[in-house]
């Protein structure tokens, strides 16, 4: 006679309850990427995340590959090649040739400053500090001008949605296990593309950011909302490397974070350092400091710095001007920065008189590699607890756009 063997149920860490959630979010709800991807619960008494097991995602639908590829491509603005552009050979210099042996200035590591700001044949008089003057100068530049215009940079972001889905996400899952509200700093919080959808959830905010441009425009979205949400709301204008909060032991913030790529502007190593020991200073050791970069995509970053790339036709929002946005960039591999230009120029149909003299706007950005930035974490007293490869929760991959990381105190 044949015995059947009777298998056992694994156990699941997980309750059934949860199972049960969690089907529901992957069948309900399959456009809600979050939902589908990623859950927080509040079993054992810590928040868990469910990875969707890959089968059923492929059966659900979907991000192949070159999906995944072109979703990259398109973030990062696609290309659109300009072969006859007059103004190419002005707009970009050829470095001043590098000298061996280098010398070992201590911060020699700026041998390659291509930034426009430099004087446009090298003067050999000229010494290592004021090189390096230059370079930090540079990239301050870098760091304020694209957020001079704030009604322009809202209006360029304003169908990046998926970043704020995620956030609010986490934020309402860690207000339910917490089972009070939130007290949330964002740290560069810019015009509020985050933190008025945080603040409409309910939750109190600190928003800091450095540009009283940004500030502002926060500020008068918040007064569009009404009483009750300004009275949620906290801007303060201070550099995220020193912040101007000081809080008790037990009120420090359960959820910090910092979106869109805010870190990309801490250019130095020490830089990082010193706002990572403020995140610390001001964490609660149950708290996740939530943020996200940019994953460095080395074909991207090589392309040719004489052409222009993503040529698009734009109104823009205050003046209504027709204008033509293009953009290149050089990439200094031993810096790990990127010296992006943004070009503005009248639509060649606009009459001659009407047409306003184009612009060009500096964007500098430190691209974090992943293992690094783990590393950086680890050294400056932190674990990394969650990462991934996109807000939908994809697993990092050679393909991904963004790396969305949540962190720990260790
Ligand atoms: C890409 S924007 C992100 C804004 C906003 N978090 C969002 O998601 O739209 C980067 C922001 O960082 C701010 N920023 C850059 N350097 C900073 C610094 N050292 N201290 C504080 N804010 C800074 C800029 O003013 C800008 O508002």
């Amino acid at each position: 006679m044949q015995t059947r063997r009777c298998e056992r149920i694994p156990e699941h860490p997980h309750s059934l309850g949860t199972m049960a959630l969690v089907a529901f979010a992957v069948i309900w709800q399959p456009d809600d990427d979050l939902r589908r991807s990623m859950l927080f619960t509040e079993e054992h008494n810590r928040l868990d995340i469910l990875f969707r097991p890959p089968p059923l995602e492929r059966l659900l639908g979907m991000r192949t590959q070159q999906k995944l590829v072109a979703d990259r491509d398109t973030n990062r603005l696609t290309p659109h090649v300009e072969p006859k552009d007059p103004h190419a050979a002005t707009m970009y210099r050829v470095a001043p040739f590098v000298k061996f042996p280098l010398p070992l200035a201590d911060e020699s590591e700026y041998k390659w400053p291509m930034s426009e700001s430099l004087p446009p044949t090298p003067n050999p008089a000229q010494t290592a500090a004021q090189t390096l003057d230059e370079t930090r100068a540079a990239l301050h530049q870098g760091s304020v001008e694209m957020y001079e215009d704030a009604e322009l940079y809202d209006h360029e972001f304003s169908r990046r949605r998926h970043d704020v889905a995620w956030y609010r996400q986490l934020a309402t899952d860690m207000t339910s296990v917490h089972k009070r509200a939130l007290s949330i700093v964002e740290l560069a919080s810019g015009t509020g593309r985050l933190l008025l959808p945080l603040v409409r959830d309910g939750h109190q905010l600190i928003g800091i950011d450095r540009s009283a441009q940004m500030l502002s425009r926060c500020q008068a979205r918040l007064r569009a909302l009404g009483k009750k949400a300004v009275g949620r709301a906290l801007l303060l204008q201070a550099d995220f490397r020193e912040l101007p909060l000081h809080v008790e032991k037990n009120d420090r913030f359960r959820l910090i974070v910092c979106p869109f790529n805010g870190l990309q502007h801490l250019y130095h190593r020490e830089d990082l350092e010193r706002f990572l020991s403020e995140v610390r200073r001001l964490l609660h050791p149950d708290g996740i400091f939530a943020f996200d970069v940019l994953n460095p995509d080395l074909a991207w970053l090589s392309r040719s710095p004489t052409r222009r790339w993503s040529r698009t036709r734009f109104k823009h929002p205050r003046t209504g001007e027709k204008l033509i946005y293009s953009t290149n960039h050089d990439y200094d591999p031993a810096t790990q920065i990127q010296w992006i230009r943004i070009f503005y120029e009248p639509d060649p149909a606009t009459p001659k008189a009407q047409a306003s003299a184009p612009r060009t706007i500096h964007l500098s950005q430190k691209l974090y590699f992943p293992a690094e930035l783990t590393a950086l974490l680890h050294y400056n007293g932190f674990r990394l607890w969650y990462r991934a490869g996109g807000f939908d929760g994809q697993p990092l991959s050679p393909v991904s756009a963004e790396q969305v990381i949540c962190a720990r105190v260790r």
